[in-house]
């Protein structure tokens, strides 16, 4: 027998439009600031890193004058796309490690050069 449509059902139902929605927003505000390198930090990174990359306790360390940032570009994109977990691991301070992002070319660059201008 079909479970009746009482008020839990549609509780439910509240639940998982409204992730959808959040889902949506999230991938429409994702193309829409495509190479905006200050519009991808402040929606990816400035919660861990800081808003003006001074770093986070316990979240994240501070980018603003951090050595990898001043240094080759491609390794700065290559640890966005794979992030660092377990054992690579560089700051104890900060257990969480760095997530890892799915970026477009064009995005890394955006964001890679608003890291260099912090
Ligand atoms: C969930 C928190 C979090 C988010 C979100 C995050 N990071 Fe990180 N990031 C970290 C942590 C923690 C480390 C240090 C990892 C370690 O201990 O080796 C780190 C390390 C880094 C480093 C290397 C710093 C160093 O000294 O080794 C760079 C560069 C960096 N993040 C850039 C970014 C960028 C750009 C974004 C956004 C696209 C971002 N991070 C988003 C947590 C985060």
């Amino acid at each position: 027998m079909a479970p009746p449509a009482d008020e839990k059902g549609e509780g439910v139902m509240k639940k998982i439009v409204g992730i959808v929605a959040v889902l949506m927003a999230c991938t429409w505000s994702g193309a829409a600031v495509a190479a905006d390198g200050a519009s991808i930090y402040g929606s990816k990174c400035a919660m861990c890193h800081g808003a003006e990359g001074k770093g986070v306790a316990m979240m994240g360390p501070a980018l603003a004058g951090n050595d990898i940032v001043k240094g080759e570009e491609g390794a700065i994109k290559e640890l966005i796309r794979t992030g660092r977990a377990g054992s690579d691991i560089k700051y104890p301070n900060f257990p969480m490690g760095m997530t890892s992002f799915s970026m477009s070319d064009e995005e890394l660059d955006a964001v890679v050069t608003y890291l260099k201008g912090l």
